[in-house]
């Protein structure tokens, strides 16, 4: 059977053990992250250091795709060249956060809970995006974990607004990666962040099963499974991975064409430590890989500070960072030559 566009997709973006660069901060984000740096950011500023990114020597052998946000699908490089056609011609998928961001959930009886827009009109941003070279898309909710929450109401909206979004990007032929993400920087256990990511897969299935969406051509970007980042005791990569396998078994089906890993704020090194450790449980159902935006980026970005002279050396880094993930994504850290 001939795939349909939005499964070949996904295989092609994680081929060959490949992963995702999420380089699709929104400005405020992205704002923050410069200002922690000491740079302004400016539509230059935020397009200067994606380009570094994006021109680092050899990062095709280890991403697949990157995620972009509105702006800089927008923007060319110094050389003139769409952002989009530039990672295009070096053999790397381009792809595009559509979602409007998690907005407070009206009548939420705990004020954290968020709900993601972004729904209205989106028919016409997938034309229009497609357009612009993008070939799968991301739509990211935030699910806050306490004791109480998050409420059944909260799951099951946004699990129903990523199954809508998910069927749109198919109708367009583009690849949806569904994000749900349980914060992890609170105080809870390991068991919690198990019970939440669990319950919240399970609802967002049930949902992507009553819009038809097609699961083998569907990525699901979620968080491992570790400890609230606030908690006493700390989860080691063996319990992280034990722990994320399980849940994933549980909700995710066999059909899906992977399951991608965010960051969410882990050291790099937690980062692709986990990652190694959950690419070495055999037998996995799905291709499991990396999204990473802050364990890929944040040390370039501190090295390069908005400094021209620092440009070499900030590629250095997120050359060494972005093969180190790879290796561990193969479950080969620690073979890796850590140098870069
Ligand atoms: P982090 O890897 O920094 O968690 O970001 C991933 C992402 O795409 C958040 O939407």
């Amino acid at each position: 059977m001939t795939p349909s566009a939005p499964a070949a997709t996904a295989r092609e973006i994680l081929a060959d053990g490949k992963g995702i660069l999420a380089a699709d901060e929104s400005t405020g984000t992205m704002t923050k992250r410069l200002e922690a740096v000491g740079v302004e950011s400016t539509e230059q500023t935020r397009r200067r250091f994606r380009e570094l990114m994006f021109r680092t020597p050899d990062i095709e052998r280890w991403l697949g795709g990157v995620i972009l946000y509105d702006e800089t699908i927008r923007q060319s490089t110094d050389d003139g060249v769409a952002m989009a056609e530039h990672l295009a011609r070096r053999g790397i998928v381009p792809g595009i956060k559509v979602d409007g961001g998690a907005k407070p959930l009206a009548l939420a009886p705990q004020e954290d809970e968020k709900v993601t827009e972004g729904l209205d009109g989106l028919r016409e941003r997938f034309a229009e995006y497609r357009d612009l070279g993008a070939r799968f898309a991301k739509w990211r909710a935030v699910i806050e974990v306490g004791d109480d929450i998050p409420s059944t109401a909260a799951l099951e909206a946004n699990a129903h607004a990523m199954a809508r979004y998910a069927a749109l990007a198919q109708e367009a032929g583009l690849t949806p990666i569904v994000e749900p993400e349980a914060i992890m920087d609170g105080t809870h256990s390991i068991d919690r962040s198990a019970r939440v990511t669990e319950d919240m897969l399970r609802a967002l299935f049930v949902q992507l099963a009553h819009q038809r969406v097609e699961l083998e051509g569907l990525l699901v970007k979620t968080n491992m499974v570790v400890s609230g980042y606030r908690g006493q005791t700390q989860a080691g990569p063996d319990e992280v991975a034990e722990r994320t396998v399980t849940v994933l078994r549980r909700t995710v089906p066999a059909a899906v064409a992977g399951v991608v890993f965010l960051s969410g704020g882990q050291t790099d090194e937690q980062a692709t430590a986990n990652l190694d450790a959950i690419s070495r449980v055999d037998e996995l159902p799905w291709t499991v890989s990396f999204s990473y935006a802050r364990a890929l980026q944040g040390e370039a970005m501190r090295i390069w500070a908005g400094k021209e002279n620092n440009v070499g050396d900030a590629q250095d880094a997120f050359h060494r960072r972005t093969r180190l993930t790879a290796a561990a994504n193969r479950g080969e850290l620690a073979a890796a030559p850590s140098g870069s």
